[in-house]
């Protein structure tokens, strides 16, 4: 465990009461790799956070950082990491240079090792004009900057960045992410967002989870691919084409893509200019393109567009995920993914956590691990949602 895998999370399982927050969540970082952490609001990214980071225990499995137990080692791993909380607990009525030198001397860095360590965190994080400013007369985007600060003060190989870009502009979040892609040259970053442009431009893996399961890990390319289709979207001038040839209706355009042997799906998609637009689903294997050129020649249809695309790592997030969002609409659909455990009593779960609330106030180093939370009263837990 002292080789080259930073961060390994073992059969992580979470319960708050009835929530199931995390349920047997396994993955591994390898030393250098900046890795995207992907789900929905609620579906465990801060609580995985929080156990990596000491702030919180699992109900079962466990978790090393930089090969420490974070239960066993807790001081080795916060030696190891630096944590941007999703609410970065600034103090806003501390200077730039005063909050960097307090959570240096939390750290337990010497003056001079602060001196140096603050130069290279001023450059990487872009702060020198403001060191002397007070934190609360800062704009958010120079906030996160002072928090990616605070966690990189003493130099930690690994970095947990809790929706580091959330509530940020675009240019704001521009910023962030080229920082974060500066300080991922020499370091092992875990990142969770919900923004998946972020993801394709700051890492070359993503984990994604979805109700406290992991639903797809792997480089990008693969879990881009993990949909198995292609899309193509083709556009036809609305005011027809040849002579003798009516123009194009999209009720009539839809029926003859849905005909076209290797289509899936069809989708009209909007516009606003005099074109018809449709967007086709087809097999990752197949070429549907020669098939489409034709359809349009042989129907008259002027074609003003054709393309192929991958499809997009959005498409594929929405498509794992989407079920947690058909059931908060209340369409109660059967998880055919629920395991064995299914048939248990019912559980009045007492795993509250102390010292812990909502807010981010993560001041327990002591949480105790629950004995009591094996597999079975995670069963018995998982009866008692939705
Ligand atoms: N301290 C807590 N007490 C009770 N429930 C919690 C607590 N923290 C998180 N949860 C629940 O656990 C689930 C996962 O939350 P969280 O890890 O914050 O998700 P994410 O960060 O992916 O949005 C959610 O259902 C959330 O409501
Ligand atoms: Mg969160």
């Amino acid at each position: 465990m002292t080789t080259d895998v930073m961060i390994q999370a073992n059969g992580l399982s979470k319960r708050f009461g009835p929530v199931r927050a995390l349920d047997r969540v396994n993955f591994e970082v390898q030393r250098g790799e900046v890795v995207g952490f992907l789900g929905p609001n609620g579906a465990g990214k801060s609580t995985t956070m929080r156990i990596l980071t000491c702030f919180l225990s699992p109900s079962s499995g466990s978790a090393t950082v930089h090969g420490h137990d974070v239960f066993d080692d807790p001081l080795a791993v916060r030696r190891s990491i630096g944590y941007l909380p999703q609410r970065a607990p600034l103090y806003t009525d501390m200077s730039v240079w005063e909050y960097l030198r307090f959570a240096a001397q939390v750290r337990g860095l010497d003056d001079s090792t602060f001196k140096s360590r603050l130069k290279k965190v001023v450059e990487v994080c872009g702060l020198a004009q403001s060191l002397n400013k007070d934190i609360g007369t800062l704009s958010h985007g120079y906030r996160q900057r002072v928090g990616l600060g605070q966690a990189l003060i003493h130099d930690p190989p690994i970095l947990i960045l809790d929706e580091p870009t959330s509530d940020l502009d675009p240019n704001e979040k521009a910023e962030v992410i080229r920082y974060i892609k500066e300080i991922g040259k020499d370091r092992t970053i875990l990142l969770s967002t919900h923004n998946l442009s972020e993801v394709e431009e700051a890492c070359a893996r993503a984990i994604i989870v979805s109700k406290g399961r992991v639903v797809a890990d792997g480089p990008l390319e693969e879990i881009r691919a993990k949909t198995g289709s292609v899309r193509y979207v083709i556009t036809l001038d609305e005011r027809g084409g040849e002579a003798g040839k009516s123009a194009p209706k999209s009720a009539e355009v839809t029926g003859a893509l849905q005909k076209l042997q290797g289509s899936n799906a069809v989708r009209e998609l909007p516009t606003d200019e005099s074109v018809l637009k449709f967007e086709i689903s087809g097999a990752q294997d197949g070429d549907l393109r020669a098939d489409l050129f034709r359809l349009a020649v042989g129907q008259g249809w002027t074609l003003l567009e054709l393309r192929r695309d991958a499809q997009s790592l959005d498409a594929v997030f929405r498509d794992l995920t989407r079920k947690d969002e058909r059931r908060d609409r209340g369409y109660d659909e059967p998880d055919e993914d629920e395991d064995e455990d299914e048939d248990e009593t019912s559980d009045l779960a007492d795993d509250e956590d102390d010292g812990e609330d909502e807010d981010g106030d993560e001041t327990s180093d002591t949480a105790d691990r629950d004995e009591d939370s094996d597999e079975d009263s995670e069963a018995r837990s998982e009866n008692r949602k939705d």
